[in-house]
């Protein structure tokens, strides 16, 4: 099958790539020149393990191509998998100007039938919209079909998703499609939903945004459990025996961050009010979110106010959204240090997908530093926090650290050590709802 996939972001490009694995034909396409260059050397434009090598696999395979000729990928492709961005715009709703751009390349460039599934997450009656769309600047509607396919994969584990999907969602008004997609997906054994395009489309925000739900809501239990000394990676763990609730999406945290709860959540919210429902729970999901970094801030700030004269220099590890990703959208740890800055006179970054203060959003900011050892990053720091649950800080050695560091005082915003362990080191050790 000839496949084109347009947006060569995380999505696309896993997906490009795999496809490519399956023995199709692959047009990976993206306007962004600079991308494609990078794609066509065989070099991943973000960090994916796994992804890299699969695709210097694929490069001389001549089953995948890269290029910015969106026109032509559209004229070759079968199959049009589109993968573009759905930022969210100032007011929460997605902002759907990528998918408008493509739909006009697809409407001057079609030449015969095509399957054009939708693998960007869009808003509920988006699929529709883009075929009634089509239909009209087309001429006519024999020549397409639209799908709603969602994607689910994580970041840090794109690959894996990609290979063992739970499912495949397949939403829209054409067997014909849906049976050439379901073909195509065959190999990767999943169960398919075949549905129509709204619930296709409701899924995946739905899907999304109970994620989200867990993780505000155990993070409220933890601010309840660190009123009263209770443990709440026991209390998560306790819950997640019943299967009825299931043990994933329960760590307790500094929020949740990346490219899709926050953007997925807002957006959901938006869909709501616009159909004058009341979205009491998922604006609950976003309030405790967005305060939770605070509110285990203020916890740090009072041991500081205690211990260490202002201002203060604190190291900050890690700062991407999540571990084994570079990463930095909506990182509950840049939230972290924004609040920080006002107290201190030095914030030190230590990640290792940072080098330099321009990979950060503070390239001028002269409180700033960028560290590339843990001792060079705790030497004299009033405090630590942990943002990032990234391997290498699972080794650091605390117990050595507490003569280098001026107050050995460590907020662990991802429950990432254990109390007792922190204890014996001699580490003033402040953890998300847990005895401390
Ligand atoms: C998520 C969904 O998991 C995926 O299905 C969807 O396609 C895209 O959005 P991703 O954003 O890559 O994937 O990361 P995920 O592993 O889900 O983590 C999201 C955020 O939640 C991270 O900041 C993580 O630290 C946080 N998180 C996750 C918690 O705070 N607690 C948890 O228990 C789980």
């Amino acid at each position: 099958m000839k496949i084109t996939v347009i947006g060569s972001g995380y999505v696309g490009t896993t997906t490009a790539i795999v496809l490519a694995s399956m023995h199709h034909q692959v047009i990976s396409a993206d306007v962004d020149r600079g991308k494609v260059e990078k794609l066509r050397r065989g070099v991943l434009p973000f960090v994916e393990s796994g992804l890299d090598k699969l695709l210097c696999e694929m490069h001389g395979s001549g089953q995948l191509e890269f290029t910015s000729n969106i026109e032509a990928a559209i004229r070759d492709g079968q199959v049009i998998i589109i993968t573009v961005g759905t930022p969210s715009l100032p007011d929460g709703r997605a902002d759907l100007r990528y998918l408008q751009t493509v739909a006009d390349t697809i409407a001057g460039s079609i030449n015969e039938y095509k399957v054009i599934a939708v693998k960007s997450t869009v808003p509920v009656g988006t699929n529709r919209w883009l075929s009634e769309y089509l239909a009209e600047k087309i001429g006519t509607a024999e020549l397409f079909d639209v799908v709603s396919n969602p994607e689910f994969l994580r970041e840090g584990s794109a690959l894996y998703d990609t290979l063992h999907p739970e499912r495949t969602v397949l939403g829209g008004n054409s067997s014909r499609a849906m049976a050439i997609l379901q073909e195509i997906y065959k190999p990767l054994d999943s169960g398919f939903i075949l549905t129509d395009w709204e619930t296709a489309e409701l899924i995946k925000y739905a899907s999304n945004a109970f994620l989200a739900t867990k993780i505000s809501f155990i993070n409220e239990v933890a601010r309840t459990a660190d009123q009263v000394g209770a443990d709440v990676t026991t209390v998560a763990r306790g819950m997640g025996m019943d299967t009825r609730i299931g043990s994933q999406f329960l760590k307790a945290g500094i929020g949740y961050g990346g490219s899709c709860f926050p953007k997925d959540v807002k957006a959901l919210i938006h869909t709501a009010k616009e159909l004058g429902i009341d979205p009491k729970i998922l604006e609950a999901v976003e309030a405790v979110n967005r305060t939770q970094t605070e509110y285990y801030l203020n916890k740090l700030t009072d041991v500081l106010l205690a211990n260490a004269k202002k201002p203060w220099t604190i190291a900050v590890l890690g700062l991407t959204f999540k571990p084994d990703t570079d990463d930095q959208r909506e990182s509950p740890a840049i939230r972290m240090v924004e609040q920080l800055l006002e107290h201190c006179i030095e914030i030190r970054i230590l990640d290792p997908t940072i080098q330099m203060p321009t990979q950060t959003p503070w390239p001028d900011e002269p409180k700033i530093a960028v560290c590339s050892t843990i001792e060079e990053t705790l030497s004299a720091a009033d405090a630590a926090i942990l943002c990032t649950e990234w391997e290498q800080f699972g080794k650091i050695n605390w117990k050595e650290t507490v003569p280098i560091m001026r107050h050995p005082i460590l907020l662990d915003g991802r429950n990432y050590y254990e109390p007792e362990h922190m204890k014996a080191a001699g580490i003033h050790y402040i953890a998300v709802g847990r005895r401390s």
